[in-house]
C-alpha cells in the first residue's frame, strides 16, 4: 500500500452521525492502523488503535521482568500502573498512552521485544475484559474509528460500519519492514514473515475473542490498494451505511 498522501484534511462527504462508529479489524500488517488514522483525520473524528493498549501492557510486563504467561502477575501490574489512553489532538496519532503517570513512547510500544510477547498478553481473558471496558469508554466520547482484532465482533458489536482489512503475507511483511526501517530497526524479511505468521496463528486461535471476520463486516483486501484508495472505499461505505 502506498503512502497516506500527507496530512490531508479534506472536507468529508459523510454527514457524521453523533454515534458513528467505524470498526476496523484485521491481521498484523494489513494496514489497519494507517488506514484508520487517515480515515479518522479525513472524517474529523476520534481514532483509537487498540493494539497500542495491549502493547502498553506488554511493555509494562517486560519492564517489570514478569512472565507474560502468568495472567495473575500481568493483572497485578495493570492494577499498579493502569493503562490510560488520553485523547490529544496534538499527539501524532491523536492519543497518548500512559501506564500510571508515565507516558509510553510509541517506539517502545512498536519494538520487536514488545511484538514478541504481545499476543501472549492479548490471549488473557481478564486483561482483555479490562481493556475492552476502556475502549468502550473512549467510544462514548464521540464518533470514532477504532482499529484492532475484535472491534466489530466484541468491543463495538453495534458499529454501523465494520471493515475487515486483509492483505497477502508478502504485502504485510514488506509493510512491517518499511515501518521498522523508518524507526531505524532493520529486521530480515524471513524473520518478519515468521513473526507475522506466528502472531496470526496466536491471534486467530486463542480461546477468547480470536481474530475473526464479523458476519456483517465488509472485507477489503489492501494488497494492491493505496491508503487513499482504502480510505475512499470505507468513506463511501460509511456514507452508504451510516448516513
Ligand atoms: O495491531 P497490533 O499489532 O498493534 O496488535 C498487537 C497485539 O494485540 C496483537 O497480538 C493482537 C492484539 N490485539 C488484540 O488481541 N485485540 C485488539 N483489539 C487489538 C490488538
Amino acid at each position: 500500500m502506498a503512502g497516506a498522501g500527507g496530512e490531508r484534511r479534506e472536507a468529508s462527504a459523510v454527514v457524521i452521525a453523533p454515534h458513528l462508529q467505524i470498526a476496523i479489524d484485521g491481521p498484523a500488517g494489513s494496514g489497519k492502523t494507517t488506514v484508520a488514522h487517515a480515515l479518522a483525520q479525513r472524517l474529523g473524528i476520534l481514532y483509537l488503535d487498540t493494539g497500542a493498549m495491549y502493547r502498553a501492557v506488554a511493555s509494562e510486563v517486560l519492564a517489570a521482568g514478569l512472565d507474560a504467561d502468568n495472567e495473575a502477575a500481568v493483572l497485578r501490574i495493570c492494577a499498579m500502573h493502569p493503562i490510560d489512553v488520553r485523547l490529544d489532538a496534538n499527539a501524532p496519532m491523536g492519543f497518548r498512552v500512559f501506564a500510571g503517570a508515565r507516558e509510553l513512547q510509541s517506539a517502545m510500544l512498536q519494538s520487536n521485544t514488545v511484538s514478541a510477547v504481545v499476543s501472549t498478553i492479548a490471549a488473557h481473558p481478564h486483561v482483555r475484559e479490562a481493556l475492552v471496558l476502556e475502549q468502550r469508554r473512549i467510544a462514548l466520547c464521540g464518533p470514532v474509528v477504532m482499529a484492532g482484532r475484535d472491534i466489530g465482533s466484541v468491543v463495538l458489536p453495534d458499529a454501523p460500519v465494520k471493515i475487515y482489512l486483509t492483505a497477502t503475507v508478502e504485502a504485510r511483511v514488506s509493510r512491517r519492514r518499511a515501518q521498522l526501517l523508518s524507526a531505524g530497526v532493520d529486521v530480515a524479511l524471513h524473520q518478519l514473515a515468521r513473526e507475522i505468521e506466528e502472531r496470526d496463528s496466536l491471534d486467530e486461535n486463542r480461546a477468547v475473542s480470536p481474530l475473526q471476520i464479523a458476519p456483517d463486516a465488509h472485507v477489503i483486501d489492501s494488497s494492491l490498494l493505496s491508503v487513499d484508495e482504502v480510505v475512499a472505499r470505507i468513506t463511501a461505505l460509511a456514507h452508504h451505511l451510516a448516513a
